[in-house]
């Protein structure tokens, strides 16, 4: 992986799950990282456990808006620039939308939209048109097609995919690399931190995911799609192909969504593909 040697590279959403599992490889793999996220113990963990590697952590929150400028002036200044920025920091929520406070929804479209997009206008300024910068948002299976319980979180996917490839249109051949990777199942503790409608922690991991594919091997297949410099990707089991399942047979797709979801996904990938 000599491609990621000295690549000035920022992970937010690194102490655990999938940006956890980025840090772990790309500290042995020579990049120069800064590492973000709110627990300032597990940042600071994993600085003390690569100690040889370069590596700095600088702790924000991405729901307080007005702190990201500064934050990311911060983070650009470490090594004179950045080459690959991860907005990979969210949060999920997962009940019926009559169940669910619009303050909590509010919440879940500011982790998962706007601290990305009030990162990016900084970077934006930021950056010298002539030295590449690579944006690596992380999407989601439900940014693609809507489900039921996850209506915000669908939202706040599919508001950073218009925007994100919006933004690549934009800004086509100037330097700036935008791509959107698309994980599948991933066992991490996003159910389990996630909310309730009500704002409560759900303190459950759902099955989906706990039988889903571990962390360091989606990080590892998130690196290999960037270094084949795809601009959108998914990364995980076969329940992948229901992106292609919902464009070809839509109205079928939307049928099979309307109840237990997820169980139909893993019934139809497991009749499909055998899995
Ligand atoms: N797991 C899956 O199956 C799956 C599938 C599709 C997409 N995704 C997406 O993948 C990304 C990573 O999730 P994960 O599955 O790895 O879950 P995770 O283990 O819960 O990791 C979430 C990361 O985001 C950070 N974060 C959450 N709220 C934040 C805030 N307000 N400010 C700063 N950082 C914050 C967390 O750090 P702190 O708590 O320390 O702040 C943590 O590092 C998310 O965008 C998620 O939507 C996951």
């Amino acid at each position: 992986m000599d491609f990621w040697v000295q690549k000035r590279v920022w992970i937010i959403g690194a102490s655990s799950g999938i940006g956890e599992g980025l840090v772990h490889v790309l500290a042995r793999n020579g990049a120069e990282l800064i590492i973000s996220a709110r627990n300032e113990t597990k940042l600071q963990e994993l600085k003390d456990a690569y100690s040889e590697s370069e590596i700095e952590s600088l702790s924000l929150d991405v729901e307080l808006r007005s702190t990201l400028a500064e934050k990311s002036e911060k983070a650009w200044n470490i090594y004179g620039g950045l080459d690959y920025v991860f907005l990979n920091a969210g949060m999920s929520v997962r009940d019926l939308v009559v169940e669910s406070k619009l303050e909590v929804e509010r919440k879940i479209m500011d982790i998962n939209f706007w601290g990305p997009v009030a990162i990016t206008k900084k970077l934006l300024e930021k950056r010298d048109a002539n030295i590449p910068l690579h944006l690596v948002l992380t999407s989601s299976l439900s940014g693609k097609y809507g489900v039921p319980k996850l209506a915000a979180y669908a939202a706040s996917k599919h508001a950073m995919q218009g925007y994100f490839d919006s933004l690549r249109a934009e800004t086509y051949g100037s330097g700036l690399f935008i791509h959107i990777v698309i994980p599948g199942f991933i066992r991490t503790n996003i159910t389990v931190v996630g909310l309730r409608g009500d704002g409560s922690q759900s303190g459950k991991m759902q099955n989906a995911l706990a039988e889903g594919m571990d962390p360091a091997t989606c990080a590892k297949g998130i690196l290999k799609g960037l270094e084949k410099g795809k601009d959108e990707f998914v990364v995980g089991g076969s329940e992948r192909f229901t992106i292609g399942f919902n464009r070809f047979f839509p109205g079928l797709m939307k049928k099979l969504i309307r109840s237990n979801p997820l169980q139909r996904i893993k019934k139809l990938r497991k009749s499909i593909f055998r899995k």
